[in-house]
C-alpha cells in the first residue's frame, strides 16, 4: 500500500491564530502548509470581480472550479494578480463565510485541497480539515480562543496595518461569523473525532506552537 504523507490539521474559528500557528508548526517540522480559508476567500474575490450572485450555488461552484491560483513564498496570486492583501479584507472574509455552506462549492474545492498533501508532511488549517478533508490526519487540533480575545487580536492587526478598526464592530462580526460557521448544515465548525482542543486565549503564539509540537511528538 502506498503510504500517504502525514497531516496535522488545525481547525478553529476566525482569528484564532490558526494561520500564524500553522505556518510556525510547518516551518519547525519542514512541512508544507494549506491555508484552506484562502481558497474560500479567493472564490469570494473571484465572484466579486465577476459580479456573480453569491446565492447562485452553481455559478459560485463553477468559479471555484476554474480558479487560477498560485501560492508563493509570501502570498497568493489569482489569475496572475497579487491578491494577498485583498483577500484578507473583512468584506472578502464575510463573503467567503456566506458562500461556504454551498455543498457544490465545497465539493469543487476538495481535490484542490487534498493535492497539497506531500512529503515530508502537511499542516492544513481551516474549519473542516480534520472532519472532511483529511479525516485520516495523524494529529488533529481544534484551536479556540474567546471571541473577545480574537476581536482584540484582529483589531491590533488592522491598526498595525494602518487600517482603522472598531472593536465593538469586530466583535459583533466575529460572533455572527462563528454562528454561521458553527451552525451550517454542511461541514460545520466542530471538533473532529480525536481532536485535541487547544485554547489560545491566554497563550502567546510561541506557547501555542509549542503545545502543538509537544502533541505531535507525543503522537508517535
Ligand atoms: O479561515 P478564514 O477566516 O480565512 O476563512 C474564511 C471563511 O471561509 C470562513 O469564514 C469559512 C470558510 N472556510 C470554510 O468554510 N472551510 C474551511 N476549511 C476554511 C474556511
Amino acid at each position: 500500500m502506498t503510504q500517504l504523507a502525514p497531516v496535522i490539521t488545525i481547525d478553529g474559528p476566525t482569528a484564532s491564530g490558526k494561520g500564524t500557528v500553522a505556518h510556525r508548526v510547518a516551518s519547525a517540522l519542514g512541512f508544507s502548509v494549506l491555508d484552506s480559508g484562502a481558497l474560500y476567500r479567493l472564490t469570494a474575490l473571484s465572484i466579486l470581480n465577476q459580479q456573480i450572485d453569491p446565492d447562485d450555488a452553481n455559478a459560485v461552484a463553477g468559479a471555484a472550479q476554474v480558479l487560477q491560483v498560485e501560492f508563493h513564498q509570501n502570498g497568493v496570486r489569482l489569475a496572475g494578480q497579487e491578491v494577498s492583501e485583498l483577500i484578507r479584507q473583512e468584506q472578502v472574509g464575510n463573503l467567503a463565510s456566506r458562500i461556504a455552506p454551498n455543498p457544490a462549492l465545497r465539493a469543487a474545492l476538495l481535490d484542490r485541497q487534498r493535492a497539497f498533501r506531500r512529503f515530508p508532511g502537511l499542516v492544513a488549517d481551516g474549519r473542516d480539515m480534520g472532519t472532511i478533508v483529511f479525516p485520516d490526519a495523524k494529529l488533529k487540533i481544534f484551536l479556540v480562543a474567546s471571541a473577545e480575545a480574537r476581536a482584540q487580536r484582529r483589531c491590533n492587526q488592522l491598526i498595525e496595518k494602518g487600517i482603522s478598526a472598531n472593536l465593538a464592530d469586530l466583535l459583533r462580526d466575529m460572533r455572527e461569523r462563528d454562528a454561521r460557521d458553527t451552525r451550517r448544515a454542511v461541514a460545520p465548525l466542530v471538533p473532529a473525532q480525536g481532536a485535541h482542543t487547544v485554547d489560545s486565549s491566554n497563550l502567546t503564539i510561541d506557547q501555542t506552537v509549542q503545545a502543538i509540537l509537544d502533541l505531535w511528538r507525543a503522537s508517535f
